[in-house]
Order: C-alpha cells, then structure tokens, then sequence
C-alpha cells in the first residue's frame, strides 16, 4: 500500500509532490519500482491531490488505485483503502520516500515474521532533523508510540531522537483498529502514526528497525528534493564504478537508474544519461552532453556538448561535438558524425561521414558515404515528409542539397553546390549549377565608376 495522496503544500508546485522526479522518475515510480521486486500479491496506491496525473503518469496493469476523497491525513488515507487488501501482512509505505530499497523492505519483513509482530516499522535515530514522527520509547525500550515533531515538547525532543521513516508492515486484522483512530485536534488529521499507539496499547508485539538513514529520508520540499536527488545521482554513479565505469567528476554526471554502462568506459563532467540508455564499453563521453533512450555499441565516443535522443549508434563511431540526433537514427559502425550535424529518422552506414554542418532528415544512406559539409536533406515540402536514399560509395559535395524523393545510386558523385532534384544514376556526377563567368579586370572597373559617382555629386 503506497499513500501518495498528500498534497505536498511544502513544495509550493502545481504538480502533485508524487510526480516531482529524482532523476528523471516521478519519486512514486522510484517506490513502486522497490515494492515491485518484493512480488506482492498486490500493489494499492492511494491517490487524491492531482489523481488524474498521478494515475497517468505511473498507470501500469500491476496497480490498483484508490481514491482518498478528502485528504484527512495517513490514518484516513490507509482506511480507505483497506477494503482492496486481501487478508494477510501488508506493507504500507508513504509515496515521498524514493530511495527506499527492495533490500531494506525484505529485511523489515523478516524482522516482522520473526519478531512474530502484528506491526513493525522503520526508524532511524538523528537528532538534527525536524518534521519526522518522534518513536517513544518506554525504559525497558519497549514502543509505546509516535509523536508527530509539531507536537512533541522540547523536552520529549531532547530525549526521543529516534524517527519514524514512514515504512510500516502489519497484519490486515490490525487495519480494523484504523476506525479508532481520532481526529488530530491541532491539524484536523487521522495520522496513521496512531496505530502504533493503539497496538502497543494492547500488548500485542511490536517493534521498530534500524534502517539506513538515506533510504527513508522523505521529500517534502525543493531543498528536500535535492538532496534525495544528490544521494541518488551518488548511489548510482558509485555502483558503475565498481563495475569498472570511470567518471571524471561524479557530482556532475547524471546517470539514470535504468542506465547501462559497459566496462572501461569514461564519462566526463556535465553529462546526463538518460531513460533506457545502455551505453557500450570503452566509449567514452565528452563533457556537456545528454544521451536520451539511446543504445551506443562499444567504442562509440561522444564529443562535447552533443544531445542523443532514441538512436543508435553502433561501435566505434563518433558524433559530436555540437552534434543533434533527434529521435530514430541507426548510425553505423565508424561513422563519423561531427559538427552541427542534426539527423533525424535516418540510418546511416557503417564509415559514413557527415563531417561538418549538415541535415539529414528521413534518409537511407549506405556505407562508406561522404556527405560534405552542409549538406542538406530536403525532407519536406510543407505538407509531406520524403525519404532520401544514398547509396554506398557515393560522394557528395559540400553546400549540396537533396531535394526528396530522391535516389543517389551507388559510388554516384553530387558536385559542391548542387541542387538535386533528379536520381542520380551509380557511378555517375550530378552537376546542377551554372558555370561559372569570370569577369575580367572587375575590381579595377568597380573602382573607376566608384569615382565617377563621387566626381558627378560634386
Ligand atoms: C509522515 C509521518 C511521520 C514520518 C514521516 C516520514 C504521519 C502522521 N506522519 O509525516 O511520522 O516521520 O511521514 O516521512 O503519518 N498522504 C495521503 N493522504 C493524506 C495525507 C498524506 O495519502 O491525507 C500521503 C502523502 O502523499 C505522503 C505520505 O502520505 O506520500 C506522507 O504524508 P506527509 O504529509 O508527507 O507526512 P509527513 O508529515 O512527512
Ligand atoms: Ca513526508
């Protein structure tokens, strides 16, 4: 059961807090990404600020919604939703807390089973943080509740440093205890911390585990955000370097969780790696670069400040720098994509070079191509998108454009400066420009009539 209906008024947004992404994941995918690697029977997620958003970003078959009309707090928020449980142990988790692991969770269900508890929850002791549930303790260390930080004393805060990470395991008969809870005077909320009240009340067993302070951090602010943001980035970065990845400069490098790195690869400062990117080994990416959903075979190296979205390239080629993949491209081994060269929906084949200042939009080229600097596919004539095909072997001369549908048959030349609007049969040249006048003494005349002008104003 994940709550992930609050409003999250701490971080001053229109986008319910759920949805605020640490590392390029709405936080409640993080949490359900956890809980899914536990194999529950099922996964309930209660929603209510911005439920619609909510249901749509993170809809998945494995997921069962319910809607909190009211959001009168997490004791409400838990009952009702309690009628979609079947009877057992249930975990309950708060949607804000995305670095929790599936690890950590297994273990606080061990501890459950074997402390033959009907509740069990996660705690962490530190006494510099505020906003956290406050565990009270009896003097033989046994629970007797939670206090909310806004309302525990000073005197109860100096003594109860340990927290409540919001991470709880119980028994569904414990859930019929919920009605009992009561309506917090001060804030107007059922807090479900009250359980822990209720049970320890009747004497049945229960009791709260240590866990690693990172992982139940909750996010309730920008700043807050942040920081969960930093542990992760490092969480992640720190893991590829075990398996061999070298990063020039960690704090700078984003790497996506769903990110793949092969071996001896090097990743340079102010890069971004993103969504379901798999990176080969011995690549190597240059500063300022993003590489969006792309798969980038061994040996690919990206040069500075170049943006990868939904391609591949395959090993040993070079994009960059300033380069512009737009969704779709399929660039062949060796090929070299260099400066200010945008593609897009094009394969490109294994040795071809686009070198310099190019567009290839909706083009099939073959292997060995040299397309020169500046040239242009002409993919659209306002109305419809044509392919361009170029075959193997062909060369092209700089500043050319392609005018689609059009064909360049195989080891086929397009002079510089062409406008091409014809197939060009394999093997041939295409010249499409006009040939050239010079004008003799041209200089010398221009500065004759320059003078004359000037005398007839006189
Ligand atoms: C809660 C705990 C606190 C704990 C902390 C850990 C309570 C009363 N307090 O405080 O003891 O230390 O988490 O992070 O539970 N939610 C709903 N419906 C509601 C209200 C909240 O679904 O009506 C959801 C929120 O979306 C959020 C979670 O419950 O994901 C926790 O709510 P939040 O307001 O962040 O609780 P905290 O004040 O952080
Ligand atoms: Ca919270």
């Amino acid at each position: 059961m994940i709550l992930a209906a609050g409003l999250g008024k701490r971080m001053k947004s229109s986008v319910p807090k759920v949805l605020h992404e640490v590392l390029g994941r709405p936080m409640l995918q993080h949490t359900i990404d956890a809980v899914k690697k536990l194999k529950p029977e099922k996964i309930v997620v209660v929603i209510g600020n911005g439920a619609q958003a909510v249901r749509d970003r993170v809809k998945e078959d494995s997921l069962t919604f319910v809607l909190q009309k009211k959001l009168l707090g997490t004791g409400n928020a838990l009952l009702t939703a309690k009628k979609e449980l079947n009877k057992g142990t249930v975990l309950v988790l708060n949607g804000d807390c995305p670095l929790i692991t599936a690890r950590t969770l297994k273990k606080l269900l061990a501890d459950h089973k074997r402390g033959r508890n009907v509740l069990s929850f996660l705690s962490f002791v530190d006494d510099s943080m505020s906003g956290y549930g406050r565990v009270f303790r009896d003097e033989t260390g046994r629970v007797t509740g939670i206090v909310e930080d806004k309302h525990a004393s000073p005197a109860e805060k100096r003594r109860f440093t340990e927290l409540n990470g919001g991470v709880y395991v119980t028994e569904t008969e414990i859930l019929n205890h919920l009605g009992r809870i009561k309506k917090n005077r001060s804030s107007g909320e059922y807090y479900l911390t009250d359980i822990v009240n209720i049970v320890a009340k009747s004497g049945k067993n229960l009791n709260a585990y240590d866990c690693p302070q990172e992982e139940i951090r909750g996010v309730n602010s920008r700043k807050e955000l942040f920081e969960i943001n930093e542990v992760l980035k490092r969480r992640i970065v720190m893991q590829l370097m075990e398996k061999g990845v070298t990063f020039i400069d960690p704090a700078t490098s984003n790497v996506h969780v769903s990110v793949s790195i092969g071996r001896d690869t090097v990743i340079y400062p102010n890069t971004y790696l993103e969504g379901k990117t798999r990176v080969g080994r011995d690549c190597t990416i240059y500063p300022g670069s993003r590489i969006c959903d792309s798969i980038l075979g061994d040996g690919v190296t990206i040069k500075d400040n170049t943006l990868i979205e939904k391609s591949r390239i395959r090993k040993g080629a070079s994009v960059g720098p300033f380069a512009h993949l737009r969704p779709g491209n399929d660039i062949g081994s060796n090929a070299k994509i260099g400066n200010f060269v945008e593609i897009k929906k094009s394969n490109i084949g294994d040795g071809t070079k686009a070198s310099h200042l190019s567009y290839i939009g909706d083009a099939d080229v073959g292997r060995n191509v040299n397309l020169g600097a500046g040239t242009i596919t002409c993919n659209y004539d306002g109305k419809n998108k044509f392919r361009t095909k170029i075959e193997s072997g062909v060369f092209i001369g700089s500043d050319s454009q392609l005018v689609a549908p059009v064909t360049i048959g195989k080891d086929a030349y397009v002079a510089a400066g062409a406008t091409i609007t014809k197939n060009v049969p394999s093997g041939g040249l295409a010249i499409s420009r006009s040939r050239q006048r010079n004008l003799e003494n041209w200089g010398a005349r221009q500065t004759v009539s320059k003078k004359t002008k000037v005398k007839k104003k006189k």
